[in-house]
């Protein structure tokens, strides 16, 4: 990736902005919330065999879906403990793409800015190990929509129905061809050495950040471990791939279900004031067919629409805890803009990592 000077910025290309929803949820929100006003939540009542932990499990089973509303919690810690009731055993963050920051022992930070809008997507379905669950704690939230009339809280994470998503999909010609090729990850990830002093255009993640050393051959020995090809470019910039289906095997519902998104592709920076300018093949994240072929602007409008039309908001109030399953559910939410004296921060807890399978010839 070339360091480009200021001058040579071009505008902005078409840049598609997912409506998050039709404005009908796929699914009652009574399926999958729980008032926790009637729940004792301190450590007993939030004990594993617990009441409400039966219930959350029941509910995550049925739906892959759990809201708890009400709980009175104003810690991170607290609210984890109630994610911990579904989530179980977490995730031993190790260096991946992506690093997180921790808000508290074992609950990180969402990783992206707030102003810029979070593509649906599956968590860490860019590696070869993902998590099956992630957590959501709302720790500082912006006012939620007034009851009965519609609106959607300007805080809200929206998420969408990947199983109804999957079926639709299979009925297109895009869906076939996805089917078929299956999917590239690129990344470009660059050397903090070669910025020292400079802007940093183009820079997501410095390869020193992501994978937590200063050694190259370390680094590239570790994108190895999570089966990623590694190639180094100009100005040691570590470009890594993973091929792998577009979908994954569900063992709960024993089918295959979407499990990639747009939230990979080079569009996901279209808003990013340092990297926009870059052609998509030279941004920090870009997703190919499994061919290496592009997405044509119909297919990423058809891919975006999709996700959009069986997408719902969570829209969230302080101690909420929104606990979604990643195989059925996709979630992001929109570019937030907070007036004076707000704040909106969610802590995250991921479950634990699991391999990734691909697909069943026998789960379509
Ligand atoms: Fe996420």
């Amino acid at each position: 990736m070339a360091i480009v000077e200021h001058s040579e910025l071009a505008p902005l290309a078409d840049v598609i902005e997912p409506a998050w929803w039709s404005g009908a949820a796929p699914l009652d929100a009574a399926e999958y919330t729980i008032d926790c006003g009637g729940y004792p939540m301190d450590p007993a009542g939030l004990a594993h065999d617990g009441e409400l932990g039966r219930r959350m499990r029941e509910t995550f089973d049925r739906v892959g879906l759990v809201h708890l509303t009400n709980t009175g919690l104003t810690e991170l810690v607290d609210m984890r403990a109630a994610a911990k009731l579904v989530v179980g055993r977490e995730m031993k963050y190790v260096g991946g793409a992506n690093p997180r920051d921790n808000l508290a022992p074992n609950v990180y930070e969402v990783g992206a800015p707030l102003s810029a809008w979070l593509h649906y997507h599956h968590e860490m379905a860019y590696v070869g190990r993902s998590t099956r669950v992630i957590s959501f704690l709302a720790s500082d939230v912006l006012p939620p929509a007034v009851p009965g009339t519609g609106g959607v809280g300007r805080g809200a994470t929206f998420v969408s129905d990947s199983i109804a998503a999957t079926d639709k999909l299979l009925s297109t010609p895009f869906g076939q061809k996805l089917k078929q090729l299956g999917v590239c990850y690129h990344r470009n990830l660059t050397d903090r050495d070669a910025f020292v002093g400079k802007t940093e255009y183009g820079v997501y993640n410095h390869w020193q950040k992501s994978f937590d050393t200063d050694d190259p051959e370390h680094a590239a020995s570790r994108a190895r471990d999570q089966r990623l090809a590694v190639e180094w470019g100009p100005d040691r910039l570590l470009k890594t791939r993973y091929y792998c289906s577009a979908f994954e095997y569900f063992a709960h519902l024993d089918r295959n279900v979407l499990y990639s998104s747009l939230a990979d592709h080079g569009m996901w920076f279209d808003t990013w004031p340092l990297v926009q300018h870059l052609p998509y093949e030279e941004r920090p994240l870009h997703m190919t067919f499994g061919d290496d072929s592009e997405f044509s602007p119909e297919e990423l409008q058809e891919w975006i629409d999709l996700y959009d039309e069986f997408g719902m908001p969570l829209d969230w109030r302080r101690g909420d805890v929104g606990v979604i399953c990643n195989y059925r559910w996709a979630h992001g939410r929109p570019g937030i803009h907070l007036d004076d004296g707000e704040a909106r921060k969610l802590g995250v807890v991921l479950g634990d990592q699991y391999d990734r399978v691909g697909v069943r010839s026998d789960g379509w």
